[in-house]
């Protein structure tokens, strides 16, 4: 990678809710973007787009990712379970094969992704998963194992990647930095919501954080009753 594109960075899935706010974070860091959307979702960039560069088509679309990489040295990508045609796994494995050698790549999913089955997840996760797989299934409107599938193979990349695992999301101005823990069921994440732009807060500051390398933490929002909790007991003690 040259040193003109050593600030370039890609952003998988842009004109997403949480695409949008990726974009935001890393133009404000001062990052070039390439975004990657559905050619009909263009539009949803408008407010960008004399700042970014827009590479339109599937976003599991290997030739697509590939041509939309070259000189990025991180690579957001949003991994959502929309239609049955591998959008997640997809994706991933675009990002992981054809992304710069060294780059960071940070992809966003949930806490029903876990990484070694130590999460402790939150009691009506159960049923709702059994649900949303069957509905998911019968409707053909979503693959939640697919997203499964596609962290599998992100866990398994000798590359420098980061999942950072999204608790409940909520709209609304940025609170800051999430904080963030190794395991669901931790206490500091017990409240279980983060504002959706600090999300992707996380996901553009963990660029530059090597301790994230091959981890997937769990955030919740700094400002939530948990996070809160735990801040007091630090400093109790
Ligand atoms: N929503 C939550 O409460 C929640 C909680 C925890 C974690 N997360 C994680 O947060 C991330 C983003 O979630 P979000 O709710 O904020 O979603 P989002 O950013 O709005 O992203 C949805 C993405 O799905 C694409 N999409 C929608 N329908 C599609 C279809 N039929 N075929 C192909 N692509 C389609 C959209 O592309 P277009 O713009 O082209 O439509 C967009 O890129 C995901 O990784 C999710 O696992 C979400």
């Amino acid at each position: 990678m040259d040193q003109a594109s050593a600030k370039r960075v890609c952003v998988v899935g842009a004109s997403g809710k949480l695409g949008r706010y990726l974009v935001q974070h890393a133009l404000a860091r001062g990052y070039e973007v390439v975004a990657v959307c559905r050619e009909a979702s263009v539009p949803k960039l408008a407010a960008f787009k004399d700042r970014i560069h827009i590479a339109a088509g599937a976003t599991n679309d290997a030739a697509v990712i590939q041509r939309a990489v070259a000189g990025c040295s991180g690579v957001l990508t949003v991994l959502f379970p929309w239609g049955r045609g591998r959008s997640s796994s997809g994706a991933a494995q675009a990002v992981l094969d054809h992304a710069e050698p060294g780059a960071r790549l940070i992809f966003s999913c949930g806490w029903h992704i876990t990484r070694d089955g130590k999460d402790v997840v939150p009691k009506s996760f159960g049923p709702q998963l059994v649900l949303g797989r069957a509905f998911g299934w019968l409707t053909r409107a979503f693959d939640i194992d697919d997203q499964v599938d596609a962290c599998r193979r992100i866990f398994a990349s000798p590359t420098k990647w980061t999942v950072v695992r999204g608790s409940d999301l909520e709209e609304g101005e940025s609170q800051g930095l999430p904080v963030w823990s190794e395991h669901v069921g931790d206490p500091i994440l017990a409240s279980n919501l983060t504002r959706r732009t600090d999300f992707a807060l996380f996901m553009v500051d963990a660029l530059e954080r090597d301790e994230l390398i091959q981890q997937a933490p769990a955030i919740v929002g700094c400002r939530s009753a948990s996070a809160l909790a735990h801040q007091a007991t630090q400093h109790a003690a």
